[in-house]
């Protein structure tokens, strides 16, 4: 392992103004989003769907990353170039989701443990052939009546650790993503508490396995109020607790943070993390994004699998993405929104 090499890859994947786009939605999840747009979900409709992401003109800029699922990194567009150097062409970063799924947890009904350790020092060298720079593991913690339990957080934690090992043997950038999931009307406070045991967790896990801090970033939830909770937590609020949280658990070695979205709306996840780096600053990390839904929402709904309408869903995947960019460095402004 080349610790240099993958710190290198970390510090640019957080470079000023610039953050990761989350298009690795497994074909499952990818058909869930296409029936929402009345689109039937076939190898070549998800491509001709990314192919509209990845070559959106200057996303660049604001995007250092984008992580793929395994089908995309093999696909190609439309005029034969692969994806991944489309992407090289923008000057972005490929990475690949290797998990492969929240699976029923033995022991406790209602949680989930993430898989996808077997074979996977082996799936890593295809992938660094296949030109992929970094990757990502996501595991889910709940949060309900007596959950999460120490024991889902532990098991999770420990794979995440598995993971991100491999991961920087393989020379590739580990993005270490606990998600303690928005579902449910629990308070900010009770967010808070499963996320800070869980990504004090995390970080025990991956002292214990001897993962260099340096060489990775991590893709945490914010401290939210619970999505049905009658009264949600304001703006300045979130960034608040969900710097405190960070704060207490995310060593300073660690050069990003790189934030999921987690069902938020797209205008108030860059609210979010503006909030936080225009407010709270100095940080000892980058705090950016690695947002899913949140980036791509209105590009998809402009879309509808119709290639007429790829420019305007390409404008909306830019000025989301600009949006961000702003936010990350604290510099964002509302009425920029109408552009
Ligand atoms: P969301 O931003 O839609 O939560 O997706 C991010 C992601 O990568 C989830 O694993």
């Amino acid at each position: 392992m080349k610790d240099t090499d993958i710190a290198a890859t970390a510090k640019a994947l957080v470079a000023d103004g610039r953050g990761i786009l989350a298009a690795d939605e497994s074909t499952g999840t990818i058909g869930k989003r296409f029936e929402t747009i009345n689109v039937t979900s076939t190898a070549d409709s998800r491509r001709a769907y990314r192919e509209l992401l990845f070559t959106t003109a200057g996303v660049g800029e604001f995007v250092s990353g984008v992580i793929l699922y395994d089908e995309t990194l093999r696909q190609s567009a439309a005029d034969g170039r692969t994806f991944v150097d489309v992407m090289k062409a923008q000057n972005i970063m490929p990475g690949i989701k290797v998990d492969t799924g929240a699976k029923p947890l033995a022991g406790s009904p209602d949680e989930t443990v993430t898989e996808g350790l077997d074979g996977l020092a082996e799936r890593f060298k295809e992938y660094a052939k296949l030109g992929a720079r970094f990757a990502k593991w996501r595991a889910v913690i709940r949060i309900g009546s007596g959950l999460p339990t120490p024991y889902c957080i532990d098991v999770n934690a420990h794979a995440l650790a598995r993971y991100a090992l491999l991961c920087q043997e393989a020379g590739l950038v580990p993005i270490v993503e606990p998600e303690v999931l928005m579902d449910g009307d629990h308070t900010i406070e009770a967010c808070d508490r499963a996320s800070t045991d869980t990504f004090h967790a995390v970080f025990q896990a991956l002292h214990q396995q001897g993962v260099a801090l340096e060489g990775m970033l991590l893709k945490p939830n914010m401290i939210t109020s619970g999505k049905s909770a009658a009264k949600q937590a304001s703006v300045d609020d979130v960034a608040a607790w969900t710097v405190r949280c960070l704060k207490r658990t995310v060593p300073p070695a660690v050069p990003g943070i790189v934030f999921l979205s987690g069902g938020q709306p797209g205008k108030l996840a860059t609210q979010h993390l503006n909030a936080m780096n225009a407010n709270h600053g100095p940080l000892p990390w980058k705090l950016s994004f690695s947002y899913g839904r949140a980036l791509q929402d209105q590009a998809l709904k402009r879309w509808k699998g119709a290639k007429e309408n790829v420019a305007a869903a390409q404008a909306a995947l830019k000025l989301r993405a600009k949006l961000n960019s702003a936010a990350s460095l604290g510099r964002y402004r509302s009425d920029a929104e109408a552009a």
